[in-house]
């Protein structure tokens, strides 16, 4: 795929150094984008892949509105006007709701909600100028949409970023800039770590495909969403999860 320059489209991922961002950077640098991502710790996989030109990674806090706004003019001076983002960073926090403490409520948000909107404000602003369009993909999650015994916080967060899809779709649309959610179900990657092997077995025996999911389950729709195949689809919500909603 190129641009109407003839030059190879710059996407930008949050959290692409490990876990499902990572999938989805490997997956986008296979497909033949440029890809900018960050995260706040370099990682084997990002120290082992900078060395190829179309991959950019720089320490960046998401929670931080300055970090990312600087993080994003130089992904832009690096690789171009990007075309496409993928709000991806994120972070899990469980306790309920009786309980659960201030600076839990308060990462949550600030990492998965208000750093989702500064990086979103940073990369629009650069699409607008360019007058190139672009697509938009935020990470949300089924937790957001069905919810989850200990995750209301977390929850509040997810559903807010769909929210947000719709928002900036009618927002954004006139400029032909897309915005779409990705809801997976549980992936196999860090943040379900704190899970119990009874709660994913419980998980597993309640998904028709039978297991959990894996980042590559994801890449595909991910891909879908920055392609022309979806260029009437926007203000959507594809939840990849196995089956364990339906
Ligand atoms: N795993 C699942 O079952 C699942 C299911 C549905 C949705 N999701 C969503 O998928 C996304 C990725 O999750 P994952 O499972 O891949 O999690 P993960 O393995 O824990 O990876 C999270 C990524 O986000 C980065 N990150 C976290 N806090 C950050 C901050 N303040 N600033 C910048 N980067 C930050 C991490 O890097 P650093 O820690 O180095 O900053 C890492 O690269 C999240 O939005 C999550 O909510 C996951």
């Amino acid at each position: 795929m190129k641009n109407t320059d003839g030059s190879t489209p710059h996407i930008i991922v949050s959290g692409g150094s490990r876990g499902l961002g990572k999938g989805i950077v490997e997956a986008l640098l296979t497909a033949g984008y440029r890809v900018s991502t960050f995260s706040r710790k370099a990682t084997p996989f990002t120290e082992a892949t900078a060395a190829n030109p179309a991959f950019f990674f720089e320490t960046a806090d998401i929670s931080d509105s300055d970090s990312v706004t600087a993080f994003a003019k130089t992904a832009q001076t690096k690789h171009g006007t990007p075309f496409g983002l993928i709000n991806c960073a994120g972070i899990a926090r469980d306790g309920v709701i009786a309980t659960i403490k201030n600076e839990q409520v308060g990462e949550l948000l600030a990492v998965n909600l208000a750093g989702t909107i500064h990086l979103t404000r940073a990369v629009v602003r650069q699409m607008l100028l360019s007058k190139s369009g672009g697509s938009i993909i935020n990470i949300s999650s089924i937790i957001g949409l069905r919810g989850y015994s200990g995750l209301a916080a977390y929850a509040a967060t997810k559903g807010g970023m769909d929210a947000m899809t719709r928002a900036l779709a009618r927002e954004l649309g006139p400029r032909s800039i897309r915005v779409n959610s990705i809801a997976p179900g549980y992936l196999e990657t860090e943040m379900i770590h704190g899970l119990g092997e009874g709660q994913k077995l419980q998980i597993i025996r309640r998904t028709p495909l039978g297991r959990l999911g894996k980042p590559e389950d994801v890449t595909g729709a991910v891909l879908f969403f920055l392609s022309a195949a979806s260029a009437f689809i926007t203000g959507q919500v594809l939840t990849v999860d196995g089956g364990i909603t339906c």
